[in-house]
């Protein structure tokens, strides 16, 4: 590629390229967390109720080479510089650059603001890495495809997790439902019937890496137990796949269930998480678990649409910090 073609690169120093802004949605797992980690089959969606955009302005007049960070949500108001090598959104300005074989970033400010909340399972390392990758190729003239966003969205979740499955980078890229098993192509799911889900946070901020490390040392102290377990929650997801593919969403809320009573065993949940689990159920949802690393995070409902509301009334009123009714749309509907 080389460079930034000379019009583009004209047209940011006068300032006359527009703000740059793009933007990712957040993701539930719908069924097979933690099983994917060991090559089982997993289930996760887009949540478009909630989003990172990412927006970048040319400052032709400020001094040359100032990159200025301006991240609300997690506290950064700062100069490039400043933040180390390793930091995710150095890491992934770096490799935008490298993919795109530029030297550098024409002086701007680039500012990232999310409605996800963080460390709860909902995407929100992925969803800044998409949104930015996106915004800062576009700002350089050449803006990247799914397929190149997703693999350095990847590169950037092992910077945050050490070693992710990928399905959160692939499902926020994508903004699709998605079937995925590790290092094998993803498959889209042909939804059948609209799903709706209350996404309900405990507020209890749960650190991925370190569940998914905690779940590896028991699962190498007991093989046996921890294989049943993951290949239990792997008949689930394709057991989920062929439901929703039909339309068979009371099947699909019963696997849902089975699935956070084998996450139970795992121990990934927490008292708060069967607490709102519990409280969707007796409310007459389809089928509730945790969503994502566990022990903290979110827990996602399958309802009816007309008792989402009151589900999520209920769920905030046992505690939930935050409830999002989301649907996933029929294939092709939306
Ligand atoms: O980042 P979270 O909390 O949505 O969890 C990701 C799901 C895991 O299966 C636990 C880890 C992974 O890399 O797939």
């Amino acid at each position: 590629m080389g460079g930034i073609c000379d019009d583009h690169l004209l047209s940011l120093l006068r300032g006359s390229v527009p703000a740059i802004s793009c933007s990712a949605p957040g993701k539930v797992i719908l069924c097979g967390e933690h099983a994917v980690v060991y090559g089982k089959p997993a289930i996760a969606v887009p949540v478009l109720e909630v989003a990172t955009k990412c927006n970048i302005f040319a400052r032709p007049s400020a001094p040359s080479d100032e990159i200025t960070i301006v991240a609300p949500n997690i506290g950064l108001n700062c100069k490039l510089g400043c933040l180390v090598e390793s930091h995710p959104i150095r890491a992934t300005l770096r490799l935008v650059l490298e993919h795109l074989q530029i030297d550098h970033l024409p002086v701007c400010e680039i500012r990232i603001h999310s409605t996800l909340p963080t460390a709860a399972g909902m995407g929100s390392s992925a969803s800044v890495s998409v949104a930015m990758i996106r915004a800062v190729s576009t700002f350089l003239g050449h803006p990247l495809d799914n397929v190149e966003v997703n693999s350095i969205a990847f590169e950037i979740e092992k910077i945050h997790h050490g070693s992710p499955s990928g399905i959160d980078n692939t499902v926020i890229t994508y903004a699709k439902p998605l079937f995925y098993v590790r290092s094998t192509p993803y498959e889209f799911l042909q939804v059948q019937k609209p799903m709706t889900l209350v996404v309900a946070n405990t507020g209890i901020r749960s650190s991925t890496v370190q569940v998914v490390g905690e779940v590896k040392q028991r699962a190498s102290s007991e093989p046996q137990k921890y294989d049943h377990l993951f290949s239990k929650i792997a008949e689930i997801s394709l057991t989920v796949r062929k439901c929703i593919e039909t339309g068979a969403l009371d099947e699909v809320g019963k696997k849902l269930s089975e699935n956070h009573i084998l996450l139970q065993e795992i121990g990934v949940s927490c008292p708060k998480l069967d607490e709102l689990v519990s409280c969707a159920l007796t409310h007459g949802a389809l089928g509730a678990k945790l969503s994502g690393s566990g022990q903290g995070g979110n827990m996602i409902a399958l309802v009816d649409a007309e008792q989402a509301q009151n589900v999520a009334n209920e769920l905030k009123t046992a505690g939930a910090v935050n409830a999002v009714i989301t649907q996933v749309p029929a294939e092709g509907k939306k």
